[in-house]
């Protein structure tokens, strides 16, 4: 299929939750659109983990960065017939520099830990680097994440990543749904539809359907 829509979610840090948002966004892009594989690019393979009960309905490659040459990895991606890519990271910059050599938009998970800050603003730098040497556009989205917005760490999170000067998606909360979506190997809409966590992911791939004029299937009911 030519130019598929690639959404990469990546980070220089472990633990942020790149597997977690890669896989509900691809869930809730694929009820719309039905068109999305997901690219599991990190040897740790736990976006294959959450796939093995065969219960995702969209499906999950195995094509790590780690162990072939990354030209050989780019063309394997471009073999993947699907409309739409989500391509789960690995937290290391030679992943990130695969990923962002070919995506259209990262997604940069933060949690709000001053660790997590720092990380963010270093792959922002390496984000911007690659802007540079590239023809086409590259849009980044910083989604605090594992947020209670409540709290004055929450707003501290978003001050902070405000300054960093890209595009700040709303912040998803630290929610059991994504958890027990892992551990039924489903999508967050599939194992609580309604839920602040399904909530959030749905607001994410407004975002991202928004900025790309992709044609949704699904008629989303308006929220307040
Ligand atoms: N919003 C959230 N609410 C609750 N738990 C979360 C949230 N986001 C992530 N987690 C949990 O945090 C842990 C790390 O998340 P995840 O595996 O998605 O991070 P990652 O960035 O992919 O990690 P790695 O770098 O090791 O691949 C997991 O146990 C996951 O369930
Ligand atoms: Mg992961």
């Amino acid at each position: 299929m030519a130019n598929p829509l690639i959404i990469a979610v990546a980070q220089r840090k472990g633990g942020v939750g790149k597997t977690t948002l890669a896989v509900c966004l691809a869930g809730e892009l694929d009820r719309r659109t039905g068109g999305v594989g997901l690219i599991d690019a990190d040897s740790q393979a736990s976006a294959c983990q959450w796939a093995q009960p065969g219960n995702l309905s969209f499906p999950v490659y195995e094509l790590d960065t780690d162990s072939r040459p990354i030209a050989d990895w780019v063309q394997m991606v471009r073999r993947i017939p699907h409309e739409i890519l989500v391509i789960d990271c690995a937290p290391n910059d030679r992943a990130l520099g695969a990923v962002l050599a070919i995506a259209d938009i990262v997604l940069l998970p933060c949690m709000p830990s001053g660790l997590d800050i720092e990380a963010t603003a270093r792959t922002l730098g390496i984000v911007r680097r690659v802007r540079g040497s590239r023809r086409l556009s590259l849009r980044a989205l910083i989604v605090p994440n594992r947020v209670d917005r409540r709290t004055l760490e929450g707003v501290q999170l978003t001050e902070e990543l405000e300054t960093l000067g890209e595009e700040l998606a709303p912040a998803i909360g630290s929610r059991s749904a994504f958890v027990r979506a892992f551990a039924a190997g489903k999508s967050v809409h599939d194992v609580a539809r309604g839920s602040p966590a399904d909530v959030e992911i749905r607001g994410l791939a407004d975002i991202v359907v928004r900025s790309f004029n992709l044609t949704s299937k699904v008629a989303e009911p308006q929220r307040p």
